[in-house]
């Protein structure tokens, strides 16, 4: 199956292609930071505009480049949800109006299952089950997965997600938007042991996490420097506590349902620190732990076009033309593919 995957759930517009019998993937990401720059943060209405005007001209240019012609493809599978609305809604449309004029199935993905996937794309693939945490910048879930569909909540954040805390705070430092990879960057300079910061619910018995105090205690502590210390040890400390949380959680849930396997996924799984020590800790207890590549950690259009293909390989694809883009879609709700 050739497999077009459209991704325009936030402030990146991609593309990609996925051909499911020669497990190879290409794809093409347009970030759109210079336009939300200037405002500090995502504005979901230019987000919106920028995929209006990018997306159609994308597609025709990534599949005239690769002399793919529309005859050739089997499927369309764009992000349905959760994401912002008029995102979502530009990509839901142009999915399905392409699909229908080019008489073939389209279907709505899951972007956190489409994160979730995204490791699969990797030569070597994990066997099911395996547990997986998933952190981007609207999500931090540890999820018992059985196989695709086959999903249990074992732990959430219950305020901000990973990705937010690292955009919130490289915020309150001062760094500019996307503020996540920048503090990440910094925090690679600097010392993670110069301040203590605590492990918000580290030790309480759950899988469940919380990242909204790091930032009080962040900004307090910033406010009380003086003025030529070192931000780059306050972003390593930042960056430590969260990173410990992760690990510490990650463990519990392995614990919880006696697996001995971990995926890690969504934008933080780019972050260093944490590929690092997932590595050096859990392979100490011999845990396999695998992440995507770094193209994949991020938004990306290949985990869309290879969560499609496997669930249009089951049958799978959207049975009218109503365009249903979900701003809100718990992972959960999710089933297996139908077949
Ligand atoms: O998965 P993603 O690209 O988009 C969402 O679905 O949210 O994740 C974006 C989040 C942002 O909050 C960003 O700050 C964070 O991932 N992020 C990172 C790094 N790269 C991206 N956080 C920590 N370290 C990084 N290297
Ligand atoms: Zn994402």
């Amino acid at each position: 199956m050739l497999i077009l995957g459209i991704e325009t759930s936030c402030d990146e517009t991609a593309v990609a292609l996925y051909d499911s019998a020669s497990h190879q993937v290409d794809q093409l990401v347009h970030t759109q930071v210079d336009i939300h720059a200037p405002y500090g943060g995502v504005v979901p209405e230019l987000a919106s505009r920028d995929h209006v005007t990018r997306l159609a001209p994308m597609i025709e240019h990534f599949l005239s480049e690769r002399f793919i012609k529309p005859s050739e493809l089997d499927g369309i599978a764009y992000t349905r949800g959760p994401g912002l609305i008029g995102a979502l809604m530009v990509g839901a449309c142009l999915g399905k109006s392409l699909a229908y004029g080019w008489g073939i199935p389209a279907l709505g993905v899951h972007h956190i299952e489409a994160h979730l996937l995204a490791v699969m794309l990797e030569e070597t693939q994990p066997d099911f089950p395996f547990v997986a945490l998933i952190v981007s910048g609207g999500h931090s879930l540890l999820v018992h997965v059985k196989g695709v569909g086959e999903y249990h909540l074992l732990g959430e954040t219950l305020d901000d997600a990973a990705g937010e805390a690292f955009d919130k705070t490289a915020k309150l430092l001062g760094l500019s938007y996307p503020g996540g990879p920048a503090l990440a960057a910094l925090a690679e300079q600097g010392d993670p042991k110069a301040y203590h910061f605590t492990r918000p619910m580290m030790h309480h018995p759950t899988c469940d996490m919380s990242f909204s105090g790091l930032k009080t205690q962040i900004a307090k502590t910033y406010a009380e420097l003086p003025e030529d210390s070192c931000m780059a040890d306050l972003a390593a400390s930042f960056q430590a506590a969260v990173v410990d949380v992760l690990i510490a959680k990650s463990t519990r849930a392995l614990k919880q349902v006696n697996s001995k396997r971990l995926v890690v996924a969504g934008g933080v799984s780019a972050n260093q620190r944490l590929r690092r020590l997932s590595q050096t800790t859990f392979k100490k207890h011999g845990i396999d732990v695998v992440f995507p590549k770094l193209a994949y950690c991020t938004d990306n259009a290949a985990m869309v076009a290879y969560t499609g293909a496997v669930r249009m390989a089951a049958g799978e694809f959207d049975s009218d033309l109503s365009i249903q883009p979900k701003a809100r879609w718990p992972l959960v709700d999710l089933r297996k593919p139908t077949s």
